[in-house]
């Protein structure tokens, strides 16, 4: 199943139903609480303070503008007091560009299904001693404060878009009494920018008083949550769209936990600006390269002897130095297999998000038969 982009346009227009808001928006990283966000760029889940296999040089190099890490994790382990006395995340990583901290409820929900969701907070089982904890909006922000990323998020009550029923609208009323109980709690409005997340599932009322409410507040910028969760692209991109044409043209859109290629093809022509997803970097330790055409599994037996680089059209460090021949070779043997297609993936996420990037500012989407970014991404070997 190939989607390129002209056919990922076609169906925007069935989600829209109407005339499309591209060729897009002026740029909005005008906003000085944001300078350092460059309008469009693919985060990656640095889940304990690192992006798996990659050292803080490499994604300098690679071009990354902004990673993401993790409250809970880092909460955990090696915790935010210990962060703090070392002067903050950026510095304990090594890290001089943008970060981001995820609030930690998603987390606990997704990984720990123990966690339970009450008005005071998100409680979980510890997963250090099994002793029940919990975590209120103002714990989270204290804690974000404290790690020092320069986009902080308020602490939401999430639900998977598959579910139905007042679950959902009771998940929303919540996620809007949190983010002043966050707004309050926040000691560093100066230096760290608090974005609030849009829920609501896939109903559209709901979703319009969230972001309603949360404009109201006037944040720095705006998330779009409880997505890519298992529903289909159609609800997906509907209610980006919806967000996206109430959320302020001058603040920052970001779509939590997005995405695949073509998600963020999609999306950036619905007027989303940031994501980030582990995927470039977790479909690498599964030995798959993303290139132009889909992916290439270079576990295959095919390129056992294949001397062509992963793409030879990439302009990569790995792409310049080394055959699939080889990365097959390391794949299944060594680490530096994983490291080298987490290199070459995260180069091509931001060669996607600069193309964009650029194109929005020419006034031109890039052309559908040079990026076929496709989804579900095809097997070719
Ligand atoms: N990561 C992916 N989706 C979400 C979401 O809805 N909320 C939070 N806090 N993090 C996310
Ligand atoms: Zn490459």
């Amino acid at each position: 199943c190939i989607v390129t982009v002209a056919e990922a346009f076609q169906n925007i227009v069935n989600v829209c139903n109407g005339p499309l808001r591209y060729p897009l928006r002026p740029l909005r990283n005008t906003e000085t609480a944001v300078t350092r966000v460059n309008f469009l760029h693919t985060a990656e889940a640095g889940v304990t303070g690192t992006i798996k296999g990659l050292t803080t040089s490499q994604l300098e190099e690679i071009g990354c503008q902004i990673i993401l890490g993790n409250t809970y994790h880092l909460a955990l382990r090696p915790t935010s007091e210990l962060i703090d006395e070392l002067g903050g995340l950026h510095k304990f990583m090594n890290w001089p560009r943008a970060l981001l901290t995820d609030s930690g409820g998603f987390q606990m929900v997704s990984l720990l299904h123990l966690a339970d969701i009450t008005e005071k907070g998100v409680t979980f089982q510890s997963p250090v001693d099994g002793k029940p904890m919990l975590l209120t909006p103002e714990e989270s922000i204290q804690i974000q404060n404290r790690i020092g990323a320069d986009i902080i998020m308020a602490l939401d009550d999430v639900v998977r878009t598959t579910i139905t029923g007042p679950r959902i609208e009771e998940a929303m009323y919540r996620t809007l009494r949190w983010i002043d109980r966050c707004i309050e709690a926040h000691k560093r409005p100066n230096e760290q920018n608090l974005f609030g997340i849009v829920q609501g599932g896939l109903d559209p009322v709901l979703r319009d008083i969230c972001v309603r409410g949360l404009v109201d507040r006037n944040l720095p910028g705006y998330a779009i949550g409880g997505l890519s969760g298992g529903e289909d692209k159609d609800s997906f991109w509907r209610v980006v769209a919806q967000c996206t044409a109430s959320l302020p043209e001058d603040k920052p859109r970001y779509v939590m936990g997005v995405g695949y290629p073509l998600d963020i093809v999609v999306c950036s022509a619905l007027g989303a600006d940031m994501y980030d997803c582990v995927y470039p970097t977790r479909t690498a330790r599964f030995g798959t390269a993303l290139i132009p055409e889909g992916v290439l599994k270079l576990k295959h037996r095919a390129m056992a002897d294949d001397t062509r680089p992963i793409d030879p059209t990439c302009m990569c460090m790995v792409c310049k130095n080394y055959t699939r021949a080889y990365i097959h070779c390391l794949v299944t043997k060594d680490a530096m297999g994983s490291q080298l297609l987490s290199y070459h993936n995260l180069y091509y996420m931001m060669k996607l998000s600069n193309d964009l990037h650029s194109s929005i500012i020419e006034g031109q989407f890039p052309d559908g038969e040079l990026y076929a970014y496709m989804y579900p991404l095809q097997s070719i070997s």
